[in-house]
């Protein structure tokens, strides 16, 4: 039975992983799979975490289950992170920890599709994984135009669609730093998105996975919780693996929003159920370690300067692609006013083909870059090699 399987290309972004590696020329690029590099290109283990790696080494005694909803320290840890310290609705939210941001946005659909959601709206472009889980759960997407040409969110295309749909639909949306794009909504299209939402009923499901590589750790989930003030019901996505980077120790969590106190129980038993089908309990250790940062202060503190310095270097090196104006026929002026690490370029199939094999050159075939894979060593010969060619 298994010889009849039809062979299935490789994530195409995940592949460029390998392709990068095996490229033997010096002077290579990586602005593919999104990470954060520093000035000198590397993705390090944060201090911060280390210190409360080794507090795990000293002091953890055990590494017995905890059962499907992980570590329920870290997921309340985080609460005033995401929510914030004049958020009214904390007792109508319940949390569990899920493998990455992933397992977070995964978990939302299928409790979505449990509540008897069937169709999920979402922006295009989106991260391509969003569509996969969507496809894989058997979930209708709906779409809309994400970016207008000016680089700005494309709210006509938002309200058409939250028109069209109807109220027992769901929408995706990105909290901030928008992937692919680097668009994201201001506050006022916040505004108005809470009240759209609250207005046609449908349920929100709100991705935070870039939280502090904006503006800040406030500024970045103030969309959300606009949504969250306005709605009687929403599920959030959220990632620690980009902003404690811990990638591959896959540190997410799921947080339920219900209408009234009563309900959380029985939305928590539903998410605690699809987590033990779909991988039964999720991984330890980076969520141990995230939890142990944010109950010391001290801890908690030097995160955030560490978490700053990504963000300040990634918008510097916005600020540097912007002063070049226009290379070729891409303009890389509105990349000042987006947020996070991606941008797309646009750039046809050829041209990024050119870009790696004349270039060494590596962004994903959408015309995505990762920002933070350029340091002030190598973005001039980035801009150089874009407007070649795109001339
Ligand atoms: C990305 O978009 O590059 C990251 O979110 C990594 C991933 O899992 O795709």
């Amino acid at each position: 039975m298994l010889a009849q399987l039809t062979q299935q290309p490789p994530d195409a972004l995940l592949a460029l992983i390998k392709l990068y590696s095996a490229d033997e020329r010096a002077d290579k690029i990586d602005l593919g799979v999104g990470v954060y590099r520093t000035g000198q290109g590397d993705t390090p283990v944060f201090t911060s975490i280390k210190k409360a790696e080794q507090i795990l080494v000293d002091h953890q005694d055990s590494k017995a289950y905890l059962g499907p909803e992980g570590d329920m320290g870290f997921v309340e840890a985080l609460k005033p992170i995401i929510f914030g310290a004049g958020f009214s609705k904390l007792d109508q939210i319940d949390g569990m920890q899920t493998p990455g941001g992933t397992g977070g946005v995964r978990l939302a659909a299928a409790l979505a599709k449990a509540a008897g959601v069937t169709k999920i709206w979402m922006g295009t472009p989106s991260w391509p994984n969003h569509a996969q889980i969507m496809k894989d759960l058997g979930v209708e997407v709906g779409t809309f135009n994400h970016a207008s040409a000016d680089g700005t969110a494309d709210m006509a295309g938002l309200r058409e669609a939250i028109a069209a749909a109807a109220p027992t639909d769901a929408i995706l949306l990105h909290g901030c730093c928008h992937n692919p794009t680097g668009i994201d909504y201001t506050l006022s299209d916040w505004e108005e998105i809470a009240r759209l939402l609250a207005g046609k009923g449908m349920l929100p499901i709100l991705d935070l996975a870039y939280q502090g590589l904006g503006d800040g750790l406030e500024e970045d989930a103030a969309g959300v919780r606009l949504v969250l003030e306005a709605v009687p019901e929403a599920l959030i996505a959220y990632s620690c693996d980009k902003n404690f980077g811990l990638y591959r120790d896959r540190v997410g969590a799921i947080y339920m929003m219900g209408e009234g106190v009563d309900c959380l129980p029985c939305i928590a038993s539903n998410g605690a159920a699809l987590a033990r089908a779909n991988w039964s309990m999720p991984p330890d250790h980076g969520a141990a370690a995230v939890r142990t940062i944010l109950e010391d202060a001290a801890l908690t503190a030097e995160w955030k300067d560490e978490l700053e310095s990504m963000r300040t270097r990634i918008n510097q090196v916005r600020a540097r692609l912007a002063e070049a104006g226009v290379a070729g026929s891409v303009d890389l002026r509105p990349l000042a006013g987006q947020r996070g690490l991606f941008a797309i370029l646009p750039l046809s199939k050829e041209q990024i083909a050119a870009l790696r094999s004349d270039h060494a050159i590596y962004m994903a075939g959408s015309g995505r870059i990762n920002i933070a894979g350029l340091t002030m060593g190598n973005i001039d010969k980035f801009i150089k090699a874009v407007a070649t060619v795109s001339a």
